[in-house]
């Protein structure tokens, strides 16, 4: 299965999701390959940070940029049970040609960021991609929200994606938490980090059994 984990805005958490759904299905023992097509190489970055500090089970990545990236990609999928696609923050060629070998695409956007612009582009990006892709589905996940009660930034986003064809609401959100960012500093997923932060692991556990259920 090939996962691109993409959009269009910085800094919505996309290499996070990456990172954190590859070392669970490395801990689930899948043969997963993380491809980090970002020149800046942060998921790469956590790779290696893993593979320096030894921690087990490995999660290999590898970088991939330009226009090669489709058939390299499809190439790759022969040798890896599942493939995650860390597609950085542009309209680049990178995140259009995942698209078009991707069976299922996640779209991390904040509450904060949220405009309807973003998911017109996103829409008619994904919309372009299934002319291509056929069996292409993506969800938007509302990523870094508030853990604060009160606030209610999503909710404007979760009404308007209801005009939207292309692109669905996940049922999980994942929200703001300190220690995603700790264990993106170790090269750890949440739910390999001690202690444990209970409800981002719960959050992110829950993310990848809507990611790789019912393949
Ligand atoms: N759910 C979260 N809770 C707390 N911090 C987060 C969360 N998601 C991401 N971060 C932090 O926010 C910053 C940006 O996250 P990340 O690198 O995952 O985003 P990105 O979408 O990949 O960014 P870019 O567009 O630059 O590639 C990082 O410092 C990361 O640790
Ligand atoms: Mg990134």
């Amino acid at each position: 299965m090939i996962i691109l984990i993409g959009g269009e805005k910085g800094g919505t958490g996309k290499t996070t999701i990456a990172t954190n759904l590859a070392a669970m299905r490395a801990l689930a023992g899948r043969d997963v390959l993380l491809i980090d097509t970002d020149p800046q190489g942060s998921a790469n970055y956590w790779a290696q940070s893993r593979d320096e500090l030894n921690i087990m089970p490995r999660v290999a990545c590898v970088q991939k940029f330009g226009k090669g990236l489709q058939a390299e990609v499809k190439d790759l999928a022969k040798r890896y049970q599942d493939i995650i696609i860390d597609a950085g923050g542009r309209d680049s060629v990178e995140l259009r040609s995942a698209m078009v070998v991707a069976n299922k695409a996640y779209i991390p956007i904040q509450p904060s960021q949220f405009d309807i612009w973003t998911l017109n582009q996103m829409e008619t990006l994904v919309t372009t991609a299934k002319g291509f892709n056929t069996d292409l589905e993506a969800w938007v996940v509302i990523s870094r929200s508030s853990t604060n009660p009160s606030v209610h930034e999503s909710d404007d986003t979760i009404e308007i994606l209801n005009d939207f064809s292309s692109l669905k609401l996940a049922s999980t959100g994942i929200k703001d938490r300190i220690a995603y960012r700790k264990a993106a500093s170790g090269g750890l997923g949440v739910s390999e980090l001690k202690p444990k932060d209970p409800k981002a692991t719960e959050e992110m556990e829950a993310l990848y059994q809507e990611v790789f259920t019912n393949e």
